[in-house]
């Protein structure tokens, strides 16, 4: 062949292939549905397009990401991963632990990432001193959403404490409404327990759910976390079972529920519903925690792709993704907070600016957390164990918070 009909043929192929593949799309894994999800979602994808990196998308409906996940390992199995995957905390180290992630370090040295993200997150983010994954965000899980009027019917301030939150709770089941919005799935009674337990204080949440100390997880200060989870299934409406978590907000919203202990995602869509904080709902700290975080922060893993233009695009969206502009303009719709330092607090809402701060605080007092409900505690064996337990003990499977807190201590040893 000659070398002009060889390149003809080159050039040929290369038509070919990228009519059949678009070089630059990729296809991203994730869980965003609810209303404000997507929304936080679309300035994702409309940012992305601005760079010519096309999308393509999979989204996996369901709260805290277990389906995806579920998802994502047949994926994986059958040979052909998403470019692109949503995940959280240890599931990341685990994917690179299989050797199934690329690398981003190139990029993250060139755009300095190490000085800028939270060691808490990077943690998450890298394995083996490469970057294998790049945050777009820090939530957190220690909150509680309160509809604003439903609040002054109760003639209380918002609470601060275990006794001052029963003390509203009842106020609302008085008032005729139920007091506590929630929906039944064990990631969204998981969400609630970080809160219960972080309010027994910071060092029952380590020693239980990061260090796995049999003694933190199986006493009597677990046990009495048990009793306040078990109390607050009192609060909740007859047909809570199975119901999704942005449901639930929409309970508070509309006024029908008085509260929701939920991460601040939920922030989303009382944004998304044109509510104001402040105005028309109160975001506090769950009572008792305030100084404290439990952090659960979305991050983007890159599988492993074969082509030049695939690892361009990834390499791409992760850099779209780190930008600081970006960061401000998503989290403001996602109801997180950035997962850079650099980043102003300017266009974000008084619960924004209260969810950097309480973040910055976090990580200079050492009581910033990993998230048991959101993976960013133990690996998923150890939380799919805790996730059993709290859910029966919250359906009233136990005699009480002691034999809830020995249950706990079994299933988390028998998980290791
Ligand atoms: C979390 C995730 C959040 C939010 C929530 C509800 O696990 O980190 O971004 O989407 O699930 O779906």
């Amino acid at each position: 062949m000659t070398m002009m009909k060889r390149g003809f043929a080159a050039a040929a192929m290369l038509l070919v292939t990228t009519s059949l593949v678009h070089a630059e799309d990729v296809e991203v894994l994730h869980w965003w549905t609810s209303g404000g999800e997507a929304a936080a979602l679309n300035v994702l994808k409309d940012d992305l397009a601005t760079k010519s990196i096309g999308w393509v998308d999979m989204p996996v409906a369901g709260g805290g990401g277990e389906a995806a996940m579920t998802a994502l390992r047949a994926r994986v199995t059958a040979g052909d991963p998403p470019t692109a995957v949503q995940m959280l905390g240890f599931d990341i180290l685990d994917w690179a632990g299989e050797g199934a992630l690329g690398d981003l370090t190139e990029v993250a040295t060139a755009e300095g990432w190490d000085a800028v993200v939270p060691a808490a997150l990077q943690g998450f983010s890298k394995a083996d001193g490469k970057w294998i994954a790049a945050p777009v965000n820090v939530h957190s899980t220690n909150w509680v959403w309160i509809n604003k009027a439903a609040l002054d019917a109760t003639g209380l301030a918002a609470p601060t404490t275990w006794d001052e939150l029963v003390a509203v709770l009842d106020k609302m089941k008085e008032n005729g409404i139920t007091p506590l919005g929630h929906g039944g799935q064990p990631w969204q009674e998981a969400t609630v327990f970080d809160g219960v337990v972080l309010g027994m204080g910071g060092d029952l949440y380590k020693k239980a759910f990061i260090d796995l100390d049999p003694a933190a997880l199986g006493g009597p200060e677990m046990a009495e976390a048990f009793n306040r989870l078990i109390k607050l299934r009192s609060y909740v409406d007859d047909n809570f079972s199975g119901r999704d978590w942005n449901l639930a907000s929409a309970m508070v919203i509309n006024g029908e529920a008085g509260m929701q202990m939920m991460g601040d995602w939920a922030k989303g869509e009382f944004l998304k519903a044109g509510k104001v904080p402040g105005t028309d709902f109160v975001c506090i700290r769950f009572p008792g925690t305030q100084g404290s975080v439990t952090f659960n922060s979305d991050q983007f893993a890159m599988f492993n792709v074969e082509s030049d233009e695939a690892k361009a695009a990834q390499a791409a969206m992760a850099s779209a993704i780190m930008n600081p502009t970006f960061q401000s303009a998503f989290n403001v719709v996602k109801g997180s907070v950035p997962a850079r330092t650099d980043v102003p607090n300017d266009a974000f809402d008084d619960c924004g600016k209260k969810g950097m701060a309480d973040l910055a605080e976090a990580n200079t007092n050492g009581t910033l957390f990993g998230s048991m409900a959101h993976g960013h505690a133990a690996p998923a064996a150890v939380k799919n164990a805790t996730y059993d337990v709290i859910t029966a003990a919250f359906n009233g499977e136990y005699a009480d918070g002691a034999a809830a807190a020995a249950a706990l201590a079994e299933a988390v040893a028998a998980a290791q």
